[in-house]
């Protein structure tokens, strides 16, 4: 089995990566430090792991990704997880922009580039026996409700899960073999999130790439973790909006 994983750098897309390499996959990863590519190709081995410098806010990333599917070969999961978030005290309107380019148009290019590649190797994908391609996208909790202590997080988090349920419609529609999951963690101890702030029901990287592995394997199309998660984002859906929006204490 192959995937290409974009934003295995660090965190969560890093340990999905090693995961998957401990199921004995092979996999194309992606992100903009080679550095740490480099070291999980050494792990594992060229013949195992093919890496890609791309930073998903650049035109160029498309090119990046053909050459990666190229080397990798036509992949069973392709996992975009690359994203930022920034917590705002005063709102920092470039922390703002780069968040919506990298969370919001970096994964429009790299998932709609995705589905064209998936288009043009119809013969390979509608081989008989094969299993349909599954997209998994790692969104979040916030895209649940607008989260005022960063909003532009927040909205491009609600704008990846609306575009995964859209796409999920297109491929019918287009009769292409293809499914999606939504991965929506909660707090995950990673370096997206500030060292300065003490965050309730935290996750482990190792615990949160289980969750996800098993969704995708399961074929599930969303993946909300943990429980308590589940049962917060249940509650939270259940408060009207003029309610939600003079919630001034909700700050992570
Ligand atoms: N941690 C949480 O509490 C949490 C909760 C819910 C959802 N998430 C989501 O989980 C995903 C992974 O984040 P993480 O928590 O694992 O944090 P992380 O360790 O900071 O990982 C972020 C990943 O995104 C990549 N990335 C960032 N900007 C990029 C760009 N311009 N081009 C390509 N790749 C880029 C990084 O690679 P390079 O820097 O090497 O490019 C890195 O691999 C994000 O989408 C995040 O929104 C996290």
């Amino acid at each position: 089995m192959k995937a290409i994983i974009i934003g295995a750098t660090s965190g969560i897309g890093r340990e999905v990566a090693l995961k998957l390499l401990e199921e004995g996959w092979e996999l194309g990863i992606a992100g903009r430090r080679t550095a740490e590519l480099e070291a999980i190709k050494e792990l594992y081995g060229v013949s195992r792991v093919k890496i890609a410098a791309i930073d998903v806010t650049s035109e160029s990333a498309t090119g990046a990704l053909d050459t990666l599917l190229e080397e990798t070969g036509a992949p069973d999961w392709f996992l975009h997880v690359s994203g930022v978030g920034y917590q705002s005290g005063p709102l920092d309107e470039e922390k703002e922009l780069r968040t919506v380019m990298t969370n919001a148009v970096g994964s429009v290019r790299m998932i709609s580039h995705f589905l064209n590649y998936v288009k043009l190797n119809a013969d390979v994908y509608k081989a008989p026996g094969r299993k349909k391609v599954r997209i998994g996208i790692v969104s979040s909790i916030a895209g649940t409700a607008g989260l005022g202590a960063a909003p532009a997080y927040s909205a491009t988090k609600r704008m990846q899960s609306h575009y995964i349920s859209a796409l999920s419609q297109f491929v019918r529609m287009e009769k292409m073999p293809v499914r999606f999951t939504d991965i929506r963690p909660g707090f995950v101890a990673t370096a997206l999130l500030s060292s300065e702030k003490k965050y309730p029901m935290l996750i482990k990287p190792e615990k949160a790439a289980k969750y996800i592995v098993r969704g995708l394997h399961c074929g599930r199309r969303v993946v909300t973790f943990d429980w308590r998660y589940r049962a917060l984002v249940f509650f939270w859906r259940l408060i009207p909006r003029p309610l939600w929006e003079r919630l001034t204490w909700v700050n992570n």
